[in-house]
């Protein structure tokens, strides 16, 4: 397939060239656009032509319901039954912004879009690229993170354009996503709101908002029996190539354990890095093993994770230690995804 990409600058947004791309979508076909998350692979939510080029774009199975992304607070009232006190609440204190609403849905949405749940995922974004695109478009959009199903969800546009070209219609490049990890998902169908995937809004800031806030038990388990109710929660996910162990420790034992692996990969012939906090950088045996930095603070490490799962494909790495990190605030949703990346593998130092 012939990908037609462009650069289009944050600070400069030429709305020709996003109108050629929103004139795709009103056309049923795919475009990828960066959002303050990850990049999203764009179709026409409410067309089920459309919607089945994301799935096979993807690769992704088609019982996984697509998010639909809105350009104004009040176009949820279009797809969604009623919007409860709660869901109001979000909203006002939250969108444009990285988190979901799940609510029931109305017939206007094609089950093909809600992977045939009678519910529907909601997402104003606050990128203003994708804010203007789903404006142009006049139509909602059903967007996915814009990777191969199971790989790292890009957030970086050299990375987009590599896993991606080819299989859509349209490519929209653009700077770093800032928030780095998808969207909060926010179940709001009962009275009380449970986080169904976490991300940058975190449990923290919802129960400032809202009070009481569950979490969905299968998020913490790598329990294939515990039926997640988001349904991508389910499958693999966040893989890159090379094998991934999470390492769990402060200072002295951390920084042994990890250089001991070290060691004893580097002897087998592997090639290891090591994923870390930037001030740790200069604890690790950097003659044997490639040290990657994920940042100083959360929000740095939450920006960087994606990008550098990527890096490690890209230096051709084996194997893979990564710190772990605490689980509160982004750190439970950093944690999330790192342990999917590990397959839930954690060596205690
Ligand atoms: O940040 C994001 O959310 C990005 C950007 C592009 O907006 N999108 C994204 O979409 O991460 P995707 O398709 O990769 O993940 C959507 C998640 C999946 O885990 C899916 O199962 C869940 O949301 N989901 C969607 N609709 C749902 C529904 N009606 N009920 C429960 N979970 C739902
Ligand atoms: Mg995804």
């Amino acid at each position: 397939m012939q990908t037609k990409s462009k650069n289009v600058d944050i600070n400069n947004i030429d709305e020709q060239i996003l109108k050629v791309y929103a004139d795709m979508l009103k056309n049923d076909k795919t475009v990828i656009f960066p959002t303050e998350t990850v990049y999203g692979l764009g179709a026409n939510a409410l067309s089920e032509t459309a919607v089945t080029k994301i799935y096979e774009a993807k690769g992704r199975p088609s019982d996984n319901p697509l998010i639909v992304h809105i350009a104004k607070k009040e176009h949820i009232n279009k797809y969604v039954k009623k919007l409860n006190e709660n869901a109001k609440k979000v909203i006002d204190a939250f969108w444009p912004g990285p988190i979901t609403l799940v609510l029931e849905k109305k017939d206007i949405i094609p089950s093909k879009t809600s992977g045939g749940l009678n519910t529907v995922a909601i997402r104003m974004p606050s990128n203003k690229i994708a804010n203007k695109l789903i404006d142009l478009a006049g139509v909602p959009i059903a967007a996915p993170s814009a990777n191969i199903s199971g790989r790292p969800s890009p957030t970086h546009a050299q990375h987009v354009y590599n896993e991606m070209n080819g299989r859509v219609d349209g490519i929209i490049l653009s700077e770093d996503c800032t928030f780095g990890l998808e969207s909060t998902v926010l179940d709001l169908t009962e009275s009380t709101p449970m986080i169904l995937r976490p991300g940058s809004i975190t449990k923290e800031m919802l129960e400032e908002v809202v009070g009481e806030i569950k979490i969905d038990k299968s998020i913490e388990s790598k329990d294939q029996n515990i039926k997640a109710k988001a349904p991508g929660m389910k499958y693999t996910h966040y893989s890159p190539n090379a094998e991934v162990y999470i390492v769990n420790g402060d200072g002295e034992l951390l920084f042994s354990k990890i250089n001991s692996l070290i060691e004893k990969d580097f002897e087998s012939g592997m090639k290891i890095g090591v994923l870390c906090r930037a001030q740790n950088k200069s604890q690790y045996l950097k003659s044997k093993a490639e040290i990657i930095c994920l940042g100083e603070n959360l929000q740095e490490v939450a920006k960087n994770l994606f990008s550098s799962l990527i890096k490690c494909d890209e230096l051709g790495l084996d194997i893979v230690y990564a710190e772990a990190f605490s689980s509160e605030n982004e750190g439970f949703a950093i944690m999330n995804r790192l342990k999917k990346s590990a397959g839930y593998k954690i060596i205690e130092a």
